[in-house]
């Protein structure tokens, strides 16, 4: 069977790498996080003192003179069946998930320098096609040409609830009001930086998943993916 790419943005906790990560291994497709990226680079920048102190504003250019030495790759996980980001050599799947990382990613991801060091590095992975990628530009950016473009939205309410749950699962100790304050400041900031904002491509299949269980989007997203590699093989 012919290979596509899928292209899969939307806001942030509407459950896309969810559907991602499930969608590819039904295809055996390759199954990328985006957002584990910017999100690598925002730990980088913590952990230099680049970004989050006071500082702040003095310290960009020097990030952006330091990206060359950051090194990420994704590795597969047997035991856990995905991915895990390695940032220069270490796991720090952790580390990226925490609130820590979400508070301040958004800002990282509105500087060009690292949109376009991750863009291409999306580019490279992508050039054999057969892969499901997530993020906020895959369908207009990363892949303007992608066979099958999903765009995911769902209320801030409802994203909140389900990170705040997530967050809460894993041990931190975060209230459902500051979790939802940051979903609707990531919205803002996705949606109006200058560099790639967040936007559903013209040719992109809206779904909003308010209201739907994982099972029933899957279904859906996996028969419009088998309908489109076909369409293409033909
Ligand atoms: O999908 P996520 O919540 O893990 O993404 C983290 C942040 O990274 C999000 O607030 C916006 C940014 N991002 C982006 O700008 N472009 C992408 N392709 C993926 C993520």
């Amino acid at each position: 069977m012919g290979k596509i790419t899928i292209a899969i943005d939307g806001f942030s906790s509407t459950g896309k790498s969810t559907i991602a990560k499930q969608l590819a291994k039904l295809l055996g497709y390759v199954y990328v996080d985006t957002g584990a990226m910017y999100r690598a680079v925002t730990l980088y920048a913590m952990q230099k003192g680049y970004i989050g102190n006071e500082n702040e504003e003095e310290k960009i250019d020097e990030l952006i003179a330091d990206l060359s030495n950051i090194t990420l790759k994704f590795v597969y996980n047997d035991t856990l069946g995905f991915s895990e980001m390695y940032l220069n050599g270490e796991n720090v799947e952790k580390e990226i998930r925490a609130l820590p990382v979400s508070k301040l990613v958004s800002r990282v991801a509105t500087l060009e320098e690292v949109r376009k060091k991750l863009v291409a590095m999306q580019q490279e992975m992508g050039k054999d096609k057969g892969l499901v990628m997530d993020g906020r530009d895959i369908g207009t950016v990363v892949f303007p040409d992608a066979e099958f473009k999903v765009f995911m939205t769902a209320s801030p309410e409802t994203r909140a609830f389900r990170r705040y749950k997530e967050l809460l699962d894993k041990g931190e100790k975060v209230t459902y009001d500051e979790v939802l304050k940051n979903v609707r400041y990531r919205d803002y900031t996705d949606s109006n930086r200058e560099f790639s904002p967040l936007k559903k491509a013209d040719s992109a299949i809206e779904f909003d998943n308010s209201d739907m269980g994982l099972k029933e989007q899957l279904e859906r997203i996996y028969n419009f993916a088998l309908r489109k590699i076909e369409e293409t093989k033909a």
